[in-house]
C-alpha cells in the first residue's frame, strides 16, 4: 500500500472512531451530567436545543407579570412535558400546572408537584377512576366537567372510594371543543356540582383558545373578551345564587397581559419556547414582533447533501416534526420544505450565503406540542456550550395514555 493511501485509511478510520466515541459518549454524558466541553457542534441531530438564558428570562417575565398584575399562575405542561421546567416555574412563584391528559396529571403529580390542573375532563370509567385515585394521593389536585352527567359519574366514583374531587366547570369560550353553554345552563351544573357531596366546586375555566394568536393586541383584547364574557356573567350568577366562584382559570400566552382582573389564574404555555406563530402576533406597545418573550427554543440539524445551488437537504423531516412554517434561526431568507419522513429542505436565494455539507443549521419550530413531544430530551445550552439535558417524559405509548 502507498504511503499516501495508508495514510488517507487511517486517517478515516481515526475519524469514524472518533465520531463514534463522541456520539456515544454523549450518551454517557448524560448519564453522568458532565457537559464539560461538549457544544451544539457535537450533538447528535435532529435534536432540541433550549437557549438556557432566553428560556429564564421568559419564565422571570412571565413570573413578574403576573405577581404585578395580582394574576396566579398555573402554566399548561403540554408544551413542555417536563417535570425540570415545571419545578421552575413553581420556584419562581407559579401555584401549580395545568394539563392535558390524566397521564401528565400523574406524571406531575408523582414528581411532587402540587396543584395539578386537568383541563380536559375525565369521561368513561377508566379516566375517571384515574382522576379519583389521584385525588386520593394528591388532595390538591382539581378537575373540571362540563356536564351532568360527568358530575355524577365522578361524584359517584368518588363516594365508592371515599374522597372529594375538587372540580371546576368547563364554560365554553369559543372552540367548540369542550365547555357548557355559559349563563342558565353552565349556572344549574355548578349548582349541581356544589351540591354533591363528593365534589368540592372550586370555581370555572373558560379557555380562548381563538384568543391565543389573534393578530394585533386590541383585535386580540376583544377577540379574548368576547370569549370568556360567557365565563364572568356565569360567575356573576353563581355570586348571586350564593356559589363562591374562588377560581377563574384560562389565558394563553397571547392574552397573559389581557386576563388580569378577569381571570383569577393563567394557565399560558408556550410563552417559555415561543412557536413560529406566535412571535408574529403583535405586542402591547404595537410592535409586529410579539417581543414580550424570545424564542429559545430550536431544533439542531445537519446539512446532509449539497447538490443544487440555494438548496440544502438537512436531516430532520416528517419524523423530526419538521414543517414548511418553520423559520431558521438568524437566516429569514431561507424558506423549509418537508421532503419525507428524514429529510428537509431549505432554499435560499443570496449566494454570499451558501451552506456547506456538514454545517449545522438551526430551527424554530411551528407547532411546539407535537415537536417536543417526539424528542426525548432538552439538550440546555449556555451560548454554544451544552451545560445540562432534561428529559421530556411521557411522551409515548403507555406513558402518555
Ligand atoms: C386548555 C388550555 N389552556 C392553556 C393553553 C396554553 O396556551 P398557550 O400555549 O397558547 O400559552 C392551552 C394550549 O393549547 C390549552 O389547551
Amino acid at each position: 500500500m502507498n504511503t499516501r493511501r495508508s495514510f488517507f485509511i487511517n486517517t478515516l478510520t481515526t475519524a469514524s472512531a472518533l465520531a463514534a466515541a463522541k456520539s456515544a459518549n454523549i450518551e454517557t454524558r448524560f448519564a453522568k451530567k458532565d457537559w464539560r466541553g461538549i457544544t451544539r457542534e457535537d450533538l447528535p441531530t435532529p435534536s432540541m436545543v433550549l437557549d438556557l438564558d432566553l428560556f429564564e428570562k421568559n419564565l422571570s417575565h412571565m413570573a413578574s407579570s403576573c405577581k404585578a398584575t395580582g394574576l396566579s399562575f398555573r402554566g399548561h405542561v403540554k408544551i413542555h412535558k417536563s417535570t425540570d421546567i415545571a419545578k421552575r416555574q413553581v420556584a419562581l412563584g407559579a401555584i401549580g400546572v395545568t394539563v392535558a391528559t390524566e397521564a401528565e396529571a400523574e406524571l406531575m403529580s408523582a414528581s411532587g408537584i402540587r396543584g395539578v390542573l386537568l383541563t380536559r375532563q375525565p369521561a368513561g370509567k377508566e379516566k375517571t377512576t384515574r382522576v379519583v385515585e389521584l385525588t386520593k394521593r394528591d388532595p390538591s389536585f382539581i378537575t373540571i366537567v362540563d356536564d351532568p352527567w360527568m358530575a355524577e359519574q365522578l361524584d359517584q366514583a368518588a363516594a365508592a372510594a371515599r374522597t372529594k374531587v375538587n372540580t371546576i366547570v368547563d364554560i365554553n369560550a369559543g372552540l367548540k371543543r369542550a365547555g357548557i353553554e355559559p349563563g342558565q345552563k353552565a349556572l344549574a351544573l355548578a349548582q349541581d356540582v356544589s351540591r354533591r357531596k363528593n365534589l368540592n366546586f372550586l370555581g370555572l375555566m373558560a379557555y380562548s383558545g381563538g384568543a391565543s394568536h389573534t393578530k394585533g393586541w386590541e383585535t386580540r383584547r376583544v377577540q379574548s373578551m368576547a370569549d370568556i364574557k360567557g365565563m364572568l356573567e356565569t360567575a356573576e350568577l353563581c355570586k348571586k345564587a350564593g356559589i363562591p366562584v374562588q377560581i377563574r382559570t384560562g389565558g394563553s400566552t397571547g392574552t397573559y397581559n389581557i386576563d388580569p382582573g378577569y381571570l383569577t389564574e393563567l394557565q399560558a404555555g408556550s410563552y417559555m419556547f415561543m412557536d413560529t406563530g406566535y412571535i408574529k402576533i403583535g405586542s402591547k406597545a404595537g410592535n409586529e414582533i410579539y417581543d414580550d418573550f424570545a424564542q429559545s427554543l430550536t431544533i439542531l440539524t445537519t446539512i446532509i447533501v449539497r447538490q443544487h445551488p440555494g438548496t440544502a437537504t438537512i436531516d430532520c423531516g416528517v419524523k423530526g416534526m419538521l414543517k414548511p412554517t418553520d423559520t431558521v434561526k438568524g437566516r429569514p431568507d431561507v424558506k423549509v420544505e418537508n421532503q419525507g419522513a428524514e429529510y428537509g429542505i431549505l432554499v435560499w436565494k443570496d449566494g454570499d450565503r451558501d451552506y456547506r455539507l456538514g454545517d449545522k443549521v438551526e430551527l424554530y419550530p411551528t407547532h411546539l406540542d407535537s415537536t417536543t413531544n417526539v424528542y426525548d430530551r432538552y439538550y440546555i445550552a449556555k451560548g454554544d456550550r451544552i451545560v445540562d439535558a432534561w428529559p421530556v417524559m411521557g411522551r409515548a405509548g403507555a406513558a402518555q395514555r
